[in-house]
């Protein structure tokens, strides 16, 4: 396995350390290739994602990612010269984040039940595009758009794959959330694509649900969703409510997946860089580690991720829930136990 590694800022360089012992100690004979790309290198060069760069990602079986970001750098400089970048360039259409609520693990919720969803939001189209624009700046007639690009092609290929997880899951539900009443264009052709697809899928049963009440419905009854998917602008939303119910943001992974293979896909913790605990040795490396996960199930090696798992969920059900995370001793922890 050829592993591209861009480690970032903050706390990433702290998380991927541990996600790479997890990884190495299930699969001894990767190869990584480190890339230095965050706020560090943009504040020492300007730098963001240079072409040659990109270029040489692309030669990897797949991407491990920490996080980026930095105080000192003004906001979208690197969200879309970066994050999204490397999202739109590697054609990572599928968002992928699970929602598990974990034996030993404290919902927020007085009575979360049991939670087990795995959310596919569209990666590459919605809102998030950059189409759109600004006029008479600073004045009192601005004018500013953000149109949501939604093609028949990048949604077809969003639901099929929901369809072939829901397909593989033991619940086999498929929930698609959107806003068809009021986004009635874009909503018809989610709409219209999912009962299509439904079509090739007869043992998927499929529910729909406005984005606003699925919000409710997060967390009063999460129990409720098996395969959740939507667009780029709700799975933003409904995804870090998902992760907030079943644990928070230092267990929530994801992956961004070419789901064709052409790119390679990138595999990251949800949370951020977390410049307030930095350096410290105390951030969570769990979202890190279930992120390698991901990349192993995506890569083909699903015993090898069910071991990485398993050792994710050991831990966490021994864990004392009153004791201080150390870093380097979660890791070494999971990958005694991987
Ligand atoms: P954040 O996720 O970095 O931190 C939010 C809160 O959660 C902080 O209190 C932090 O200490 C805590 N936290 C985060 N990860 C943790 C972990 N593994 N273990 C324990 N606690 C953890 O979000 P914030 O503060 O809004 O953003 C900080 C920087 O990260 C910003 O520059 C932002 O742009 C960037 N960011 C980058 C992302 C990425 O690389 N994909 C995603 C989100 C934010
Ligand atoms: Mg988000």
């Amino acid at each position: 396995m050829r592993l591209a590694v861009i480690a970032g800022d903050g706390i990433g360089p702290e998380v991927v350390a541990e996600g790479l012992k997890v990884l190495r100690s299930v699969a001894p004979d990767l190869e990584t290739t480190d890339y230095d790309l965050g706020a560090t290198r943009w504040q020492r060069t300007g730098e963001l994602l240079p072409d040659s760069v990109l270029d040489e990602l692309r030669g990897h079986d797949a991407i491990l990612l920490g996080a980026i970001g930095d105080p000192g750098v003004p906001p979208g400089i690197l969200e879309r010269g970066l994050l999204l970048r490397l999202r739109f360039e590697l054609d990572h259409h599928v968002n992928l984040r699970p929602a598990k609520l974990y034996d030993g693990v404290r919902s927020p919720l007085a009575d979360p039940g049991s939670i087990d969803m795995l959310c596919v939001r569209e990666g590459t189209e919605g809102p998030y595009v950059g189409n759109g624009g600004v006029l008479r700046r600073d004045t009192p007639h601005e004018i500013a758009t953000e149109v949501s690009l939604n093609t028949a092609f990048g949604v077809q290929r969003v639901v099929r794959y929901a369809f072939e997880r829901a397909q593989a899951r033991p619940r086999r539900h498929l929930t698609l959330i959107h806003k068809t009443n009021v986004l009635t264009h874009a909503g018809s052709l989610w709409s219209r694509t999912v009962e299509e697809v439904a079509a090739e899928f007869p043992e998927v049963t499929v529910a729909y649900q406005h984005v606003d009440a699925a919000s409710m419905f997060f967390i009063t009854d999460p129990g409720r969703y098996d395969v959740i998917v939507t667009d780029n602008l709700f799975g933003d939303i409904v995804t870090d409510v998902a992760a907030a119910v079943t644990g928070g943001i230092g267990l929530a992974a994801s992956g961004n997946l070419d789901a064709s293979g052409t790119n390679p896909s990138m595999f990251e913790p949800v949370h951020g860089s977390a410049p307030d605990i930095a350096g410290q040795g105390i951030a969570d490396p769990t979202a890190t580690v279930l992120s390698v996960g991901l990349l192993l199930d995506h890569l083909g090696s699903a015993d090898l991720a069910r071991k990485v798992n398993a050792a994710v969920a050991f831990d966490l059900s021994t864990r004392d829930p009153q004791a201080q995370v150390r870093t380097a001793e979660v890791g070494d922890r999971l990958a005694a136990l991987a």
